[in-house]
């Protein structure tokens, strides 16, 4: 069996697959022991471009996913009650904030949600980004502080610590940075060592497909829905994915802080945008019933909406927030930073909203500094849009599409300009779309 890298390498590059061993080769190679790796940056890097160009098979994804999730710890929950352990994990989206009121609304039904997220990717934000808009919300806990947040709000949204599937760690730096990002089986391997490595029972993906989804062609990000789900399965997780709409920012808001408000505002009744909710509780539903917490999936949406109705879910998010380092009082008084400078994106006609480029408007909160241009840059959570008019919304000449946060007058111009340039008027309305497309259950 060939196993150096430079044979692995090869093996790939002719288009065979590899085997388990030559993956655990591979991964065990981007791993250092003793303090050096045994794969060079070079060769990690050549065999992740072949893997783009000849792609991987069930097998060697569920064996690369497997390797990874070995390649460091592996979470257990001991001692935080007998509660299924449940997570979500979004593709990626413009304005997706659903894990912000799904995890306390899927706690406060009886689970135990420790969900490991990420920052921004390219247009798409990121769940960490968003929290730490909080002021002094901690993203990487002391395991004592994490438990101490489980126990007392079921919930905590932190991010991968250094020992959570350190193969991946080293793997996405590389692809990051030599065009090897957009592969279905990396994608999968790199999103599912982490979960697993998470200790959950049972995980729902959501799907993103559309103009603001990572994976552009809608066949592709239908086909990563289905890796994922598959395996998931294949290595031992029970999972299920919803395809959900990404042809328009999720809610009213893009940006960090912006975000957050909404979240609030939803979480206590104040507003509760009609294509987030529906998003949000189908999402929490499916994994409600697929985690055993209800007999079937009305009954798992009636539950996930009282939680949300009660007040309950609201609570636990402010718990959450608090033992983590945040704000007191979440609710009342969040402590968000403001941009300085707020302008309106005024309608170049009457008409309807009829298209949105989703990906364009998640690169103009990008520009505006919400995002990051390299890995390491620090974002502005002050900045981005709010009150962004859904599709199908008529509007008057010169009234708002929506208000662009910024901090100068000559970023908030730049921004205005762009977010024209991503909106259609037409003098008809779209078609209605549906939120959720469908649902990948694999086996
Ligand atoms: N998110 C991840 O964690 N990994 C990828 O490869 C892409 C998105």
């Amino acid at each position: 069996m060939a196993v150096l890298p430079q044979q692995i390498i090869a093996a790939k590059r002719d288009g065979h697959a590899l085997s388990a061993v030559q993956v655990d080769a591979f991964v065990a190679g981007l791993v250092a022991e003793g303090g050096v790796a045994a794969w060079s940056d070079a060769q990690a890097a050549a065999l992740a471009m072949a893997i783009v160009l000849r792609g991987m098979d069930r097998a060697e994804t569920v064996a690369l996913t497997q390797a990874m999730t070995r390649s460091g710890e592996i979470l257990r929950w001991r001692g935080l009650g007998d509660r299924p352990v449940l997570d979500k994990h979004s593709t990626g989206g413009v304005g997706d904030k659903v894990s912000l009121m799904l995890a306390p609304i899927v706690a406060e039904c009886g689970a135990l949600v420790p969900m490991v997220s990420g920052r921004g990717l390219g247009h798409t934000g990121g769940t960490l980004d968003k929290l730490e808009a909080l002021p002094g919300y901690q993203a990487d806990p002391a395991r004592g502080r994490l438990h101490a947040c489980l126990l007392d709000a079921g919930c905590a949204i932190v991010g991968a610590s250094a020992t959570l599937a350190p193969a991946d760690r080293r793997l996405y730096a590389i692809r990051d940075v030599t065009a090897t990002v957009e592969s279905v089986p990396l994608v999968t391997a790199s999103i599912l060592s982490k979960k697993l490595a998470a200790g959950l029972g049972a995980l729902v993906l959501d799907g993103k497909v559309g103009s603001g989804a990572v994976m552009r062609e809608p066949q592709r990000a239908r086909e990563l829905a289905g890796s994922l789900v598959e395996v998931a399965q294949g290595a031992g997780l029970p999972a299920r994915a919803l395809l959900t709409d990404m042809d328009q920012v999720l809610g009213r808001t893009a940006g960090n802080a912006l975000e957050v408000r909404e979240a609030i505002g939803f979480l206590t009744g104040t507003d509760r945008e009609p294509r987030l909710l529906e998003c949000t509780l189908a999402l929490a539903a499916e994994l409600l019933h697929l985690g055993g917490l209800a007999p079937d999936r009305t009954a798992a949406r009636t539950a996930a909406a009282r939680a949300l109705d009660s007040g309950a879910a609201a609570e636990r998010f402010a718990r959450m927030v608090a033992a983590l380092g945040g704000p007191r009082d979440a609710l009342g008084d969040a402590r968000l930073p403001v941009a300085p400078v707020v302008r309106p994106v005024p309608a170049p006609q009457a008409g309807f909203v009829a298209a949105q480029d989703a990906r364009a408007l998640g690169m103009a909160v990008v520009a505006l500094g919400g995002g990051r241009r390299r890995g390491g840059d620090a974002v502005d959570p002050r900045v981005g849009l709010d009150a962004v008019r859904a599709l199908g919304t008529r509007v008057a000449h010169g009234e708002p599409l929506a208000f662009v946060h910024a901090a100068d007058e000559a970023a908030a111009a730049q921004a205005v300009v762009e977010v024209l340039a991503a909106v259609r008027i037409d003098a008809l309305p779209p078609e209605d779309a549906p939120v959720v497309h469908g649902c990948v259950e694999g086996r």
